[in-house]
């Protein structure tokens, strides 16, 4: 895993572009997997201000919660249209999210694995993570060959996520998502997170054991993950200093 520390959130975004820009430059038709949440907002935002050419990027969204309709305001149908779809050049056609109304989630879950394989799998994965560990909706003791399937969100995550609902008792029990299998086939892994809250999730991710506990620890077997983090993000982190030594000492062709 390469963990990339930056004084601010905003800092790491610009790093997350970047990334993103590069592989769009290499790849126009490139294929990207993507989260919602509050933590990709500055990388949505920074992506929609560049004006790079999305006609011919494909995108997965990694979840959706169940029983929401796409024109819910907190589905991610809603999150991902008003805060970059609509604000760039993408063909709707090549845009997918996991449908929460679908009358038969497992065939749904099927046919959406089945699209990710037909469009050449995902290049590059957008990931955030949970205080409690989780990717996409993946909690923990979720296998870590899971595919995309029903989850069931835990007591902390729906604690966590009320607030955009207004209420926790809005908020779904259920969701659909990406396994966590389903994740490692991408070719590239980017995860951000930033704050305080995520600090010990990130440290276990990192540099705990490979546990189903901490479901972003199964990235520790992905080839080509990277973690970039804000300073509050990466407190927790044993050693540190010796990621921020090694970015700061990358070669030129090897930065980002
Ligand atoms: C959402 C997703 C989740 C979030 C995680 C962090 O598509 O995959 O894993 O990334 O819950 O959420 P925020 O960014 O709101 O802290």
């Amino acid at each position: 895993m390469e963990i990339i520390i930056q004084p601010t959130p905003e800092t790491a975004s610009g790093i997350a572009v970047r990334i993103i820009a590069r592989l769009l430059r290499e790849k126009p038709n490139a294929v990207l997997g993507l989260a919602t949440g509050s933590t990709p907002l500055r990388l949505y935002r920074e992506l929609v201000r560049q004006k790079l050419d999305w006609s011919r990027v494909k995108t997965f969204n990694l979840d959706e919660y169940v029983g929401l309709a796409p024109a819910h305001p907190q589905s991610s149908h809603s999150f991902m249209w008003k805060n970059f779809f609509q604000n760039i050049n993408i063909a709707r056609k090549n845009i997918h999210v996991p449908d929460g109304e679908a009358k038969n989630i497992p065939v749904f879950c099927l046919r959406y694995e089945k699209q990710i394989r037909a469009a050449g799998g995902i290049d590059l994965q957008v990931l955030g993570i949970g205080t409690d560990g989780h990717i996409g909706f993946n909690e923990p003791t979720s296998s870590l060959a899971s595919r995309t399937r029903i989850k069931t969100l835990t007591a902390r995550t729906r604690r966590d996520n009320a607030g955009f609902f207004g209420s926790e008792k809005k908020m779904p029990h259920h969701v659909i998502t990406m396994g966590i299998g389903t994740i490692m086939g991408a070719r590239q892994i980017l995860l951000l997170a930033f704050g305080r809250n995520k600090a010990n999730a990130v440290a276990q991710a990192v540099e705990g054991p490979i546990t189903s506990m901490n479901p972003a620890s199964g990235l520790q077997m992905h080839p080509v993950a990277k973690m970039v983090l804000d300073k509050a993000a990466a407190a927790k982190l044993k050693r540190a200093d010796y990621y921020r030594w090694v970015y700061e000492n990358k070669p030129d062709w090897q930065k980002a």
